[in-house]
């Protein structure tokens, strides 16, 4: 399949794994670059540049194909040295760069003169439109079902992609509730250019997490994932487990008292406690509602081998035939 993203990017299937705290290591950017689509190495979850630029250097060993970085500009309790995580990337020749968060605008010079492609992943039009005119290729539009951070709009994808694509010249891909040749073809119907997924990637055979985390998203249904941090302006969909609902608790009792401090037990930290041990109550962590639709642990290339084939499937029978009656 031939979109602007896969132009833009040099890759064969419009399908992007998205940055993952804990999951986004060179097994998974690789296996989803090799399968064809683009791969991305989570840049904050390796502890320094130097780590970074040894994980950019294991998946280049991994794979031939192009894979990307991604740089999270979230509030953090330690601020990450970003000059030294870009210089990681521009010296170990990454050419793709996704970034989330805040706006990327005060690294934007760094990345272009060094010839790197950006797309910037954002959860409102307005911030799209500001990441178009500060120079980003391509946005990834993240809406309301995402696992991570939905921003605090709370405007769900069926609204979200069709505004995206009446305002913006970039391209753009669809973020969040992906799962399927169904997502990618009412996501290209809707106006992008292509898929971002976090969640699905999380439940397959080469996602280098606990197998408990795997088990936990099959299991899961499109209930069980709740907004944690709102009062905080910080909001996160997370899969919900004894600390969560602890931690809903301390934001219902303290209401708009509430601080980081008073639940960093349950968000600080935990990422390596249930992605690497398994101890899926040890705290807060990010899951999409899609979590309803993945019933399976397949291997990257069987999934994105699944998801072409479907949308192709749709596409010349579903649809055309429909219009041929
Ligand atoms: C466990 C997990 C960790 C994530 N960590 C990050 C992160 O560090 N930086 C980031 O930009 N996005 C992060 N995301 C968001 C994903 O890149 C992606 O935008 C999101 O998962 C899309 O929604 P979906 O889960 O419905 O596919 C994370 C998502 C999950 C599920």
């Amino acid at each position: 399949m031939k979109t602007r993203i896969t132009e833009l990017f040099g890759i064969e299937h419009p399908i992007v794994q998205g940055g993952m705290h804990y999951v986004g290591y060179a097994e998974l950017a690789s296996a989803v670059s090799n399968a064809g689509g683009l791969g991305i190495i989570t840049a904050l979850t390796q502890p320094t540049p130097e780590a970074l630029a040894n994980e950019i250097r294991r998946c280049r060993e991994m794979t031939d194909k192009p894979f990307g970085v991604n740089l999270t500009f979230l509030p953090s309790v330690k601020q990450p040295d970003y000059p030294g995580y870009i210089k990681a990337i521009i010296e170990g020749g990454v050419k793709i760069v996704e970034t989330a968060g805040n706006n990327p605008q005060k690294w934007m010079p760094m990345l272009k003169e060094a010839g790197i492609k950006v797309i910037h992943k954002c959860t409102a039009v307005r911030h799209a439109l500001k990441a178009e005119a500060i120079g980003c290729d391509a946005v990834s539009v993240d809406g309301f079902e995402c696992g991570g951070h939905p921003g605090e709009d709370d405007v769900p994808n069926f609204i979200l992609l069709p505004r995206a694509a009446e305002e913006l010249k970039i391209p753009f891909i669809a973020s969040g509730g992906m799962a399927d040749g169904r997502s990618l073809v009412a996501a290209l119907a809707l106006g992008a250019e292509g898929i971002n997924m976090g969640t699905r990637f999380i439940a397959t055979q080469e996602a280098p997490v606990h197998e408990n985390v795997k088990k936990a998203i099959v299991a899961a249904s499109e209930l069980d994932t709740r907004l944690v941090m709102r009062p905080l302006r910080n909001t996160e969909r997370v899969l919900t487990n004894a600390a969560v609902e602890r931690l809903l608790e301390k934001e219902r009792r303290l209401g708009p008292n509430l601080k980081f401090e008073d639940i960093i037990e349950e968000v600080a930290g935990v990422y390596p406690r249930i992605m690497k041990q398994g101890d899926l109550d040890a705290g807060a962590w990010s899951c999409g509602m899609v979590a309803g639709l993945i019933h399976d642990i397949p291997t990257v290339k069987e999934l994105i081998d699944r998801i072409m084939a479907q949308a192709e499937q749709i596409i010349r029978e579903r649809l055309m035939g429909k219009l041929n009656g």
